[in-house]
């Protein structure tokens, strides 16, 4: 059985490392979509995955919910971390030792995946599983949240993620499919992670797409000071570079993406820090 865990995780890690051919079988047999969603946003995405690769899917839940008010889901998050607690989730139902790989969904909260996922880490037994992590985020992304699952199961093989702003969930249906293939989850024609020439000095024009994309954006994104094209695979994706003063006086960088769609409109797609 341990010989079996280990050949799977070694293919996932070659899938992982980017091999570019073409798939013929899926890897990742015996699969639970594992989820956690306050408002649905990450129920939708767990749902198209489970369909998708023919998963299990489970629900995480809560034994108290969190307000769906933002507000007093931010106080609560406050006073549940100065007391260093964290929510109580209800047991989960699946059996764990019937599946190889957990597809682990979750919004994204001050900045990382959200409580009731480090809840589920701290009682749930995750040793020899896959781990394939989705999410959903007001502006992003899914890597910092990868960062702290490496962190907390240093032993597991997590691989590269997949996340979606809320706003635009629309989308998930059309880039889990390349995603999915990427990790060899599904059979198909490999498609490679974005590519990005190197950052250029701003001109007018990427100024005036950067704020058509977000300029309706609630939150402060900084100011942008350079931008770059993709040029594999998506010519139509653009990161800019921007920079914000800190109260403490630091400057801080993001990265972020933005795609000119086919149809003329630019999308903001996500923030990478
Ligand atoms: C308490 C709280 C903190 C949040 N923090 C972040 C954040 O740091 N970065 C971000 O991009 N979005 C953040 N969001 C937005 C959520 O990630 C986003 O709305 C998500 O899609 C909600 O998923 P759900 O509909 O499955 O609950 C936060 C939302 C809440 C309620």
């Amino acid at each position: 059985m341990k010989k079996i865990v280990l050949f799977v995780c070694v293919a996932l890690l070659f899938g992982a490392c980017g091999s570019q051919k073409k798939t013929d079988e899926t890897t990742h047999t015996r699969s639970l979509v594992l989820y956690y969603s306050q408002l649905g946003s990450t129920r939708q995405v767990a749902k198209l995955i489970k369909d998708k690769v023919g998963a299990d899917i489970e629900e995480i839940t809560l034994v108290t919910p969190y307000d769906t008010s933002f507000q007093k889901t931010i106080e609560r998050c406050n006073q549940d971390r100065a007391a260093g607690i964290l929510p109580d989730i209800h047991p989960i139902q699946s059996v764990l030792a019937d599946y190889d790989t957990i597809y682990l969904g979750y919004p994204i909260w001050f900045g990382t995946y959200a409580p009731p996922i480090a809840s589920l880490l701290r009682e749930v037994d995750f040793t020899g599983k896959v781990i394939v992590p989705f999410c959903t985020f007001g502006s992003g992304g899914v890597e910092a949240s990868r960062d702290s699952l490496l962190q907390q199961l240093p032993e597991n093989l997590v691989l590269e993620g997949y996340g979606v702003r809320a706003a635009r969930v629309g989308a998930a249906a059309a880039e889990l499919e390349p995603w999915l293939i990427r990790i060899e989850a599904l059979p198909g024609e490999f498609v490679p992670m974005p590519e990005f020439t190197a950052m250029k000095p701003l001109t007018p024009e990427a100024k005036a797409l950067f704020d058509e994309a977000c300029g309706d954006y609630p939150m402060p994104l900084g100011t942008p000071v350079g931008v770059a094209r993709c040029v594999e695979p998506d010519t139509n994706l653009v990161c800019f570079e921007t920079h914000q003063v800190r109260r403490s006086g630091d400057t801080s960088v993001s990265f972020i993406h933005v795609l000119k769609s086919a149809s003329g409109k630019a999308e903001f797609i996500k923030v990478v820090r």
